[in-house]
């Protein structure tokens, strides 16, 4: 039988392949999406992002109830956890926003494959379901195949007691004790949404610090902020093994006392799915973290092969791989297209939330780029008294010569949505001169971002 041909076809439907697999479309190719999940949108819909989002938001609604209300003058009594209906709404965002997907493939005519693609040459994937094995054809072939959750040697994740981000977004029961292995954006987020819905929290960290990577002077901040509500952090300490001891969970640190807990939840960051693709076969190389090669273009070691997101260098962030889908596509059919990778902001969902953009000090101070400092605390903005959230601050990194804009970093209110102004400014090669003299409404929580672009001139007007 005559293979269907395509003109792409793209593996893994998360946000780097559907949204690549919708600009393909709309720039008139004949595309496929292989999937070999049920649900599209990838880790980041089904058991990632947009899931521990619906829980952080359902908790701290929780937190508020039960602690934060009262001070509006709003007085609640008998406050109660429902974890059933915490979760069943959890469920529903991420079945409205699958679904919302499903209706985007069809109304961009792309032709979805349900199975487990396997490369069997630059022009054919085969796809396996349960029943059957078919192969189709395409002139590309782009690998969007994310990633999954890394563990440690000496772990033994049953699934229930000992497991990753995916149990940990749906514990049937509040756990007493949750240990969480490894300080970043994972065991901060889901540690705190199980803090506030009344487990004992303790973070086990191998480095000096958490949140490695971002801004020292925010991670430091974020770490007195997060052990005010009560997470514990157990820093320079080595995770040799967690097991489980009947109903009970030990985990041994290198040098100091085992831990008893009732939950673990291992966050020690994510590892890229590039095996079973049948990529040695092809001769696609990969690095010895075992992410592919690949060349400005996203084009692998082989012609007519591409690869984007989690299963290259660089962040594992969604919004990270949806700009290589488009511009990998871009390239592709319209010969330009690019990613702008100094501008590409992180964002960690804890209270507060946590925002990052660009250079951080430890890197200007190890690249020896002399840059000014402009920094606002949040207590000086009138919408964050308003709110009722004047913890953190805004700080501005410019260049000293250029004034260019080099990064921005915010612990505050809503810093996720803040730090966008930022990463706009950036891509366009902003001055903190030209955020100084932009007009912010007022009342607004970016007017703290503002005050810290005049803070990077002494010349803040709320401090
Ligand atoms: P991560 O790389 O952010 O943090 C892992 C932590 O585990 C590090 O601090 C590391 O030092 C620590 N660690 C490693 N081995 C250890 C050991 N033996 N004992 C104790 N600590 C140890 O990884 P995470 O949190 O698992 O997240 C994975 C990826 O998912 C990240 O790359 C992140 O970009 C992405 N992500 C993004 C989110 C967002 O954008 N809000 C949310 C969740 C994940």
């Amino acid at each position: 039988m005559a293979q269907p041909q395509h003109d792409l076809t793209v593996i893994g439907a998360g946000p780097g392949g559907y949204v690549a697999a919708i600009r393909a479309a709309q720039l008139g190719l004949n595309v496929a999406m292989v999937e070999r999940e049920a649900m599209l949108g990838g880790t980041c819909l089904r058991i990632g992002c947009i899931p521990s989002k619906a829980l952080l938001e359902s908790s701290e609604r929780f937190t508020e109830a039960k602690s934060q209300l009262s001070a509006h003058g709003v007085r609640v009594n008998g406050v109660e956890l429902d974890l059933p209906s915490m979760m069943k709404r959890k469920e529903q965002v991420v079945s409205i926003l699958t679904r919302g997907i499903d209706a985007l493939i069809k109304k961009n005519k792309i032709t979805l494959y349900r199975g487990i693609a396997t490369l069997r040459s630059p022009g054919v994937v085969e796809i396996a379901t349960a029943a059957e094995r078919t192969r189709v054809g395409a002139k590309h072939i782009l690998i969007a195949t994310g990633s999954k959750s890394a563990t440690l040697p000496g772990i033994d994740l049953d699934g229930m007691h000992i497991g990753t981000s995916t149990e940990a977004l749906s514990y049937g029961l509040v756990p007493k004790h949750l240990v969480v292995i490894g300080a970043g954006y994972i065991g901060l987020e889901l540690g705190s949404v199980w803090r506030r819905l009344g487990a004992e929290v303790t973070v086990v960290e191998y480095l000096d610090r958490i949140l490695p990577g971002m801004d020292g002077e925010l991670a430091a901040e974020a770490r007195k902020m997060l052990e005010a509500q009560g997470l514990e952090f157990r820093l320079k300490q080595k995770v040799q093994s967690a097991r489980l001891d009947g109903t009970q969970c030990v985990v041994d640190c290198e040098g100091s006392q085992s831990m008893r807990c009732d939950r673990v939840l291992v966050a020690v960051g994510r590892v890229p799915n590039t095996d079973g693709l049948g990529l040695e076969d092809l001769g696609v190389r990969r690095d010895s973290h075992g992410r592919i090669d690949v060349n400005e273009r996203f084009e692998t070691s082989v012609r007519g092969i591409f690869a984007i997101g989690d299963v290259i260098r660089g962040p594992m962030l969604a919004h990270k791989a949806e700009e290589e889908g488009v511009a990998c596509i871009e390239q592709l059919v319209t010969g330009y297209g690019h990613v702008d990778y100094d501008s590409i902001p992180g964002v960690v969902y804890t209270h507060p939330e946590i925002a990052t953009v660009g250079k951080t000090e430890e890197q200007l101070k190890a690249d020896g780029i002399a840059y000014r400092k402009g920094v606002f605390p949040f207590r000086g903005n009138g919408r964050a008294h308003a709110l009722g959230m004047t913890e953190g601050k805004c700080k501005m990194l410019a260049d000293a010569r250029t004034d260019r804009v080099l990064g921005v970093h915010i612990i505050g209110p809503r810093a996720g949505d803040l730090i966008a102004e930022a990463a706009v400014a950036m891509a366009f090669k902003a001055s903190s001169e030209d955020i100084a003299r932009s007009s912010h409404a007022h009342p607004t929580l970016a007017e703290a971002l503002k005050e810290a672009a005049l803070a990077v001139d002494s010349r803040a007007i709320h401090q």
